[in-house]
């Protein structure tokens, strides 16, 4: 298995380019399955879930193209069957966006059923639910989601949880029901509008992308586009947090600051100055250590969970005492038993991890257990004492481009070794 090797102790500094969003690329590609002509997104970055909704679209028969400049062509024309199997479902659990499409456009789908993951038993009741309240009828057996529907019908969905994916599969969904869906407590994260804007694009009536209420009249049909996928904002936080804790300087191209206004509001708080334009932003911490940031995690526009284990890894080499709390997922604190073998002093209660900031972190072999935790070792990696080994980087490469490379242009000592 590849692994990863980093020397601690350089400052970054340099420029690099932020890629597509991972999290706005699935269910876009997904979205395709809608589209009764060629659509193509651009702006797609090199990841291991890419490659899987790839996979995906490709077992259904669908015919996908991949050109070399980031962009993806989606045929859905030569369609044969309407199955996410277990394999694929298992490995990614967004493959569950399929579900909405293939139910509002071929009136049938398979779509098996994800099991627990590493930070939690994230259900996917609400997306079985909404869909049912648009009069498909639906059936989970041998481990997998069995709907059929004739044509859905609009419905006025409340959902009890803010749910990202679940809002997304819904929209999609009502995009071709008969009449309008509202969408009530809709997740507002910037990837659901850019979904909304990639639907809108193809033909779809969609009103209320980024608020809480999302309102869609379904149209007959809905055609081919071409579309560009918005940047990775947590990617854009990620390489952040790495030259903070580093004490360096980064200037990111190609983002959106307007994006992550939470996490700069921290970054600041920390003792970053911070500089940002249309579409970049730069990050200097003018060789000091952080200060301590509390973070409480929470749908958009607050703080991102995606982002708190890079904050927890932070706050481990900061000055003062820190309190993160984590209110989206139910054990998201998986990366906490390693950068404590790396000399961390963090305790955790239920929800909450207090983190002591300590002078030095050390190198040691640490395994990562989920793709931002993943993130959170190798930024610790960058400031320990000695060689860190982070061993298991699938996750990493799952929504990650090319981390290494990227690292390597700020000046970060890090290799890949592969199996
Ligand atoms: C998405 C993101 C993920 C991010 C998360 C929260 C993608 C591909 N992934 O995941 O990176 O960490 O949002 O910002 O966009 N829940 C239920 N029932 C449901 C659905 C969700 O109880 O039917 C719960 C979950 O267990 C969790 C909370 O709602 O506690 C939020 O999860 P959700 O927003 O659905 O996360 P994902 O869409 O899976």
């Amino acid at each position: 298995m590849n692994k990863l090797m980093i020397q601690g102790g350089t400052r970054l500094d340099g420029e690099i380019r932020i890629s597509g969003a991972k999290n706005a690329v699935l269910p876009i590609l997904a979205g395709t399955l809608l589209a009764d002509g060629p659509a193509i997104v651009e702006n797609v970055p090199h990841l291991h879930d890419v490659t899987t909704t790839v996979e995906l679209l490709g077992c259904m028969g669908v015919q996908v193209i991949i050109d070399e400049k980031l962009s993806i062509e989606v045929d859905v024309s030569t369609i044969e069957n309407y199955v996410a199997p277990y394999h694929l479902v298992k490995t990614m659990r967004s493959s569950i966006l399929v579900l909405g499409p293939l139910l509002a456009r071929f009136g049938q789908a398979e779509v098996s059923l994800p099991g627990g993951c590493a930070i939690g038993s994230r259900p996917v009741n609400l997306h079985i639910k909404g869909l049912q309240d648009m009069g498909a009828d639906i059936e989970v057996k041998n481990g997998y989601i069995h709907a059929r529907c004739k044509r859905l019908r609009g419905a006025r969905l409340v959902l009890d949880m803010v749910t990202v994916t679940g809002t997304e599969n819904l929209m999609m969904a009502a995009t071709l029901a008969d009449g309008v869906t509202i969408i009530e407590n809709a997740a507002r994260e910037p990837e659901v509008v850019d979904l909304a804007n990639f639907l809108i694009a193809m033909g779809a009536k969609i009103i209320g992308a980024g608020s809480d209420t999302i309102t869609i009249e379904g149209v007959e049909k809905l055609r081919g586009t071409r579309y560009r996928v918005l940047p990775d904002r947590i990617e854009t936080g990620t390489y952040l947090l790495a030259a903070a804790i580093t004490g360096g300087r980064v200037k990111l191209k190609d983002t959106t600051p307007s994006l992550l206004d939470s996490v700069l509001d921290k970054l600041r708080d920390a003792g970053a100055h911070l500089q940002t334009g249309p579409d970049w932003i730069e990050l200097d911490m003018k060789g000091c250590r952080p200060k301590s940031v509390n973070v409480r995690t929470a749908p958009y526009p607050a703080f991102p969970t995606d982002m708190q284990a890079q904050f927890a890894a932070l706050n481990t080499i900061a000055d003062g005492t820190a309190t993160i709390i984590e209110t989206v997922f139910e054990n998201r604190f998986m990366h906490v038993q390693e950068l404590q073998r790396m000399g961390a002093d963090i305790e955790v209660e239920g929800n909450t991890a207090i983190i002591r900031g300590t002078d030095k972190l050390t190198a040691a072999p640490v395994m990562a257990t989920d793709l931002r935790a993943s993130a959170s070792l190798i930024l610790a990696g960058l400031v320990a004492e000695g060689e860190t080994e982070v061993q298991r980087i699938y996750h990493i490469d799952r929504g990650y481009e090319i981390i290494e490379e990227k690292l390597s242009l700020l000046g970060a000592n890090i290799r890949r070794i592969p199996a």
